[in-house]
């Protein structure tokens, strides 16, 4: 198992991937994403791993200067993204996957990082406890036609 920084040449890999995991936003907007994240490496960092020659799951995270609920310092790196393609899931990819998150963040002088999860995404939860998580706060968001 092998993980490395994404670069142009995955465009095609990671979006397939992205895909899987945001089904529900326009492909175009997936891919103007991914070259806005290529374009800024100070402020994305895209995690690729691989296993046995085929890419198998990816992270992204930013890093955040606007309030992050639950932080205590400012700027914090968040895990954007994370997905394992099902056949490899249970093999500990996303943990090498966050581990290289969180190489990023400590190269970078961050101090916390955090991520969210939908409320009904228990594998998520599982996840991110596994991984040394700790939950600060459930919200519910709104919005209002203008
Ligand atoms: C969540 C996800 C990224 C986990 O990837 P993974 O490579 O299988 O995770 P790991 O193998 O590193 O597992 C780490 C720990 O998470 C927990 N975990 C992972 N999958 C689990 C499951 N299906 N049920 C219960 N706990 C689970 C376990 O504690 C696991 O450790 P263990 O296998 O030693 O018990 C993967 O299931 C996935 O891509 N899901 C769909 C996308 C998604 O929900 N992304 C998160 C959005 S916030």
């Amino acid at each position: 198992m092998k993980v490395r920084r994404a670069t142009r040449d995955d465009l095609d890999t990671w979006g397939r991937l992205r895909l899987q995991l945001w089904p529900q936003i326009p492909v175009d907007a997936l891919a103007g994403e991914q070259t806005a994240m290529l374009e800024t490496p100070g402020r994305f960092a895209v995690f690729l791993c691989e296993e046995g020659g085929s890419v198998c799951g990816f992270a992204e995270a930013s890093l955040r200067r606007d309030y992050v609920n639950g932080c205590e310092t400012s700027p914090v790196v968040f895990l954007e993204g994370i997905f394992v393609v099902p056949e490899h899931r249970r093999r500990g990819v996303a943990g090498q996957l966050v581990a290289a998150v969180e190489d990023w963040a400590r190269e970078i002088g961050v101090q916390e990082l955090a991520s969210d999860a939908d409320l009904a995404n228990t594998v998520s939860h599982a996840m991110h406890r596994h991984l040394g998580f700790e939950e600060t706060q459930r919200v519910v968001y709104f919005r209002k036609e203008l």
